[in-house]
């Protein structure tokens, strides 16, 4: 069964939007444009299924008027379209954007995110459709992200990865399992109020387990459960709780991910005896693809091998190991590789950004997303690649 998107356009002045038109064509969408405000109100309100793309002027102030839209209609997928000069991220997400492009953007990328838009209204529908949204929800993913040595990116990969399952329509939420040094709320900018910590305290304690209440929302939608506001008191804190929590969450969240501290200890054991998929990161450096491959005896003497997948972090073309012995030293084929980015993850870092929001084009991301579909695929769309395309101005 194909469910009808509708697909609108708003400026205020008469800028059209042929190339845009004529992409979504190809597609056998149609694209309405808008001129009056009170027009597209008026259609927002009566139809579901509703893809926007919200053109910056000079009448008006396109963040702000993304903001009273998303409040006004929080099930509509905004795309904003700016100059290059006006292109702000971290501001779109927090007006409630749900995609950016601007005047410059090629085929390619107003492509990428009609595709985008597409799955995540479809895939958003068929969560609503399901009866019970309450219930043990049967098809979550949990996957824990591991390594046999600290610093080869294991967060990194966590909230990068967790940003494009959200691309996806899917809802995430990262549990950080480094209870005493947990970072993933740091990596994405966000103080917490509540963690883990006060859910054991003042819920498990109590028997009340439901854990909503205690997660931080990001604006990119990702959720997390934090760990405890100082580390000492990660004493409280037992493999017990990890399994309650995971089954706490999978009875909302479409994919969960453990950000596993690197030691080995009951709660890093009970992560992988709990998950779909071991994420085991390494570096093609020697020392950790050793330890890589102690780590990938130990999974299959705990009968876990099954579960695992290779990531290959920073990886570069002037590695010093060949990719086919990386693979022979490991007996396991490499799953996917992700390429050594320099600063430019650190800098993300310093931003509270992760590079799959802030630049979904660059290799880095294009790797993100290519594992988040490997590893859950999404409905594919054959696409053919048109030719070199601009908004019109
Ligand atoms: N592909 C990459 N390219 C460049 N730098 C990277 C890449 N991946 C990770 N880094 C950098 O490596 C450092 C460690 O990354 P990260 O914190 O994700 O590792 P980790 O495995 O979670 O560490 P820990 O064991 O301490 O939890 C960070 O400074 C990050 O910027
Ligand atoms: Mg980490």
């Amino acid at each position: 069964m194909t469910m009808d998107l509708n697909w609108y356009f708003y400026s205020d002045t008469n800028a059209r939007a042929d190339e845009l038109e004529a992409l979504l064509m190809k597609k056998s969408h149609t694209l309405k444009s808008f001129q009056l405000l009170e027009d597209l109100f008026h259609q927002l309100e009566r139809m579901p299924h509703t893809i926007l793309f919200l053109k910056a002027n000079t009448a008006y102030n396109v963040y702000d008027l993304c903001q009273e839209i998303s409040v006004k209609f929080p099930s509509t997928y905004l795309i904003i379209i700016v100059p290059e000069n006006m292109e702000n991220t971290k501001k779109a997400m927090r007006v409630g954007a749900s995609n950016m492009l601007t005047y410059s953007s090629d085929s390619e990328e107003v492509n990428e995110v009609i595709i985008q838009a597409q799955t995540f209204v479809k895939q958003r529908a068929d969560q609503k459709g399901s009866a019970h949204p309450h219930l043990q929800k049967k098809n979550s993913r949990v996957m824990s992200v591991c390594s046999s040595k600290g610093g080869v990116g294991k967060t990194t990969l966590s909230v990068n990865l967790a940003n494009a399952f959200v691309k996806d329509g899917k809802s995430v939420v990262i549990l950080d399992a480094n209870f005493q040094f947990g970072d993933v709320s740091m990596y994405v900018d966000l103080k917490p109020k509540r963690s883990v910590y006060e859910w054991i305290k003042e819920g498990v304690e109590r028997e009340r387990y439901g854990i909503e209440n205690y997660l931080t929302h990001h604006s990119s939608g990702v959720a997390i459960l934090a760990t405890p506001p100082r580390p000492e008191f990660f004493e409280i804190i037992t493999e017990e709780h990890l399994e309650l929590a995971v089954s706490e969450l999978r009875k909302s969240y479409d994919v969960i991910l453990i950000d596993t501290p690197t030691y080995i200890s009951e709660i890093h054991l009970k992560s992988l005896m709990v998950c779909d998929d071991i994420l085991l990161v390494t570096t093609g450096d020697l020392p950790v693809l050793r330890n890589t491959k102690l780590y990938l005896d130990m999974l299959e003497s705990l009968q876990l091998n099954e579960k695992v997948k290779i990531i290959l972090n920073r990886d570069s073309k002037h590695r010093v190991i060949e990719a086919k012995r990386m693979e022979s030293i490991l007996q396991e084929p490499v799953y996917v590789s992700l390429p050594d980015q320099g600063v430019h993850i650190a800098t993300t870092i310093n931003e509270g950004l992760p590079l799959v929001m802030k630049n979904g084009r660059n290799a880095f991301s294009k790797g993100m997303f290519i594992l988040a579909h490997q590893l859950i695929p999404v409905s594919s769309e054959v696409e053919k690649k048109p030719k070199r395309f601009a908004l019109s101005r």
